[in-house]
C-alpha cells in the first residue's frame, strides 16, 4: 500500500480512508441486519457524534459510551439511545447522568445496590427515569457481579422496585477474549463468557423478570457473540477503523485510521525522524508501523518525534515528504486529536470533529 502526500493535511493529523472505513460500516451493518441481535456500536474508538450518525443510520439501534461526558457529547451530537457500559459513581457525575436521561433513552450499567438506588433517588428528583442493566463479570476481572445466577436474580429483584429506575436486563462485556489472535480459542473463550452471561439472564427471566437487553460483544467477538443466541445487542467499536493491534483478528475488516506525519529529519542517514510523538499517537499496544513507503522499520515515539529506520539502507524520501503510520491503538489515539481528515481516491474531502474527544469525565 503506498499513499502519496497530500500538502493541505497539517501533520500530524489522523486521517481516515473513507471508501475502507465506510466498507467496514457496512460489512458490520449487513451482518446484523441478517440477524435477530442488534448493533449498538462503542463510540469510545471513533468519539465522533458524525460517525455515530452514520453507523445509526445504517442500522445500529443507538451507541454504548464509557464516561457521562462521552454520552452528553453524543447527545449533544444527536444520538438518542445512549447505554454507559460502565459504572456511574461519584455524586457529581450521578446528577448528570440523571439530567442526560431527560435528553435521551439513557442505559448505565450497575454491579452495586446502593449505587442503584443513588441514581433511582438522582432521577427521581430531576423528574427522569435511567435504564440499567445488571454487569456480569464473565472473565475480565474489571466491574460486574460474579456470574453467580442466584446473585444475578437477587440483584435484579433489588434494583426492580427502586424509583427512577427501569431495569432493562443485563451486560456482561467478554473483553479478556477479544483480541485472542487464534481463532479457535478465541470462539471458546468468547463462548464460554456467553454461557456464563446467558445463564444468568435466564435465571432472571425464570425468576418471572423481564429481560429485554443482554448487551457485551466487542469487534475481535462480533460474530461469535452475535451469533450465540445470548446476546439482544452487540458493543463493538474497533471495526470502524481497524488497528495494528486487531489488524488480522477479524481479517474481513480493513485498518481505515491512519497518522499522516512529515519528515523532519534526514540528518544521520540511516534514520527517519518524524513530526508525531506520543502527545500525537499512542503506543501502549507497540510500535506503530509505517505503511507508506515501504522499506522503514516501526516507528519508535518519543513526546514529539517519531524515528524508524531506513531498512535496507537507502530510501527517497525528503525533509517535508508525508509518512503514513498505522496506529497500534485506535482509540487511545483518537483522544488525542481535534479532528479526523477524511480522504478518499487520495484527495482530501474534509473534516470531522472528534467532538467527544477528552470527554472521559
Ligand atoms: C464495555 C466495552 N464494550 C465493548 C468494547 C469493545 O470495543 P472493541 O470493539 O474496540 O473491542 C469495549 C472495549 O474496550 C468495552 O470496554
Amino acid at each position: 500500500m503506498e499513499f502519496a502526500s497530500i500538502p493541505e493535511i497539517d501533520t500530524p493529523a489522523l486521517v481516515i480512508d473513507l471508501d475502507a472505513h465506510e466498507r467496514n460500516l457496512r460489512r458490520v451493518a449487513d451482518y446484523f441486519a441478517a440477524r435477530p441481535c442488534d448493533l449498538r456500536p462503542h463510540v469510545k474508538t471513533h468519539k465522533c457524534s458524525t460517525i455515530a450518525r452514520r453507523q445509526v443510520e445504517m442500522g445500529a439501534i443507538g451507541v454504548t459510551c464509557a464516561k457521562v461526558g462521552e454520552a452528553e457529547a453524543m447527545a449533544d451530537g444527536g444520538i438518542t439511545s445512549i447505554l454507559i457500559a460502565n459504572q456511574v459513581t461519584a455524586a457529581s457525575k450521578i446528577q448528570r447522568l440523571a439530567a442526560l436521561a431527560g435528553r435521551c433513552e439513557l442505559m448505565v450499567a450497575l454491579d452495586d445496590v446502593n449505587n442503584a438506588r443513588a441514581i433511582g433517588q438522582a432521577a427521581t428528583q430531576a423528574g427522569t427515569t435511567v435504564g440499567v442493566l445488571v454487569e456480569i463479570d464473565t472473565g475480565m476481572r474489571r466491574c460486574g457481579l460474579a456470574p453467580d445466577p442466584a446473585q444475578a436474580v437477587a440483584f435484579a429483584k433489588a434494583v426492580l422496585p427502586v424509583d427512577g429506575l427501569r431495569f432493562r436486563g443485563l451486560m456482561g462485556y467478554e473483553g479478556h477474549t477479544v483480541m485472542i489472535e487464534d481463532d479457535a480459542e478465541r470462539r471458546a473463550k468468547a463462548s464460554e463468557a456467553g454461557r456464563q452471561l446467558g445463564a444468568c439472564a435466564q435465571a432472571v427471566r425464570d425468576a418471572g423478570i423481564d429481560v429485554q437487553i443482554v448487551s457485551g460483544g466487542g469487534t475481535g467477538t462480533y460474530d461469535i457473540s452475535g451469533d450465540s443466541g445470548v446476546f439482544t445487542e452487540i458493543q463493538a467499536g474497533s471495526y470502524v477503523f481497524m488497528d495494528a493491534r486487531y489488524h488480522g483478528i477479524q481479517p474481513e475488516l480493513e485498518t481505515a485510521l491512519f497518522m499522516v506525519s512529515t519528515v523532519v529529519s534526514l540528518a544521520r542517514g540511516d534514520l527517519v525522524t518524524l513530526d508525531c510523538g506520543m502527545k500525537s499517537l499512542t503506543h501502549e499496544f507497540g510500535q506503530p508501523p509505517v505503511v507508506s513507503p515501504s522499506g522503514l522499520g516501526p516507528v519508535g515515539l518519543s513526546e514529539e518525534h517519531g524515528r524508524c529506520a531506513i531498512e535496507g539502507g537507502t530510501c527517497d524520501l525528503k525533509l517535508g515528504d508525508q509518512v503514513w503510520l498505522l496506529p497500534t491503538h485506535c482509540c487511545t489515539t483518537a483522544n488525542l486529536h481535534d479532528r479526523y481528515w477524511c480522504v478518499r481516491d487520495g484527495r482530501l474531502v474534509g473534516t470531522w470533529a472528534i467532538d467527544a474527544r477528552g470527554r472521559f469525565d
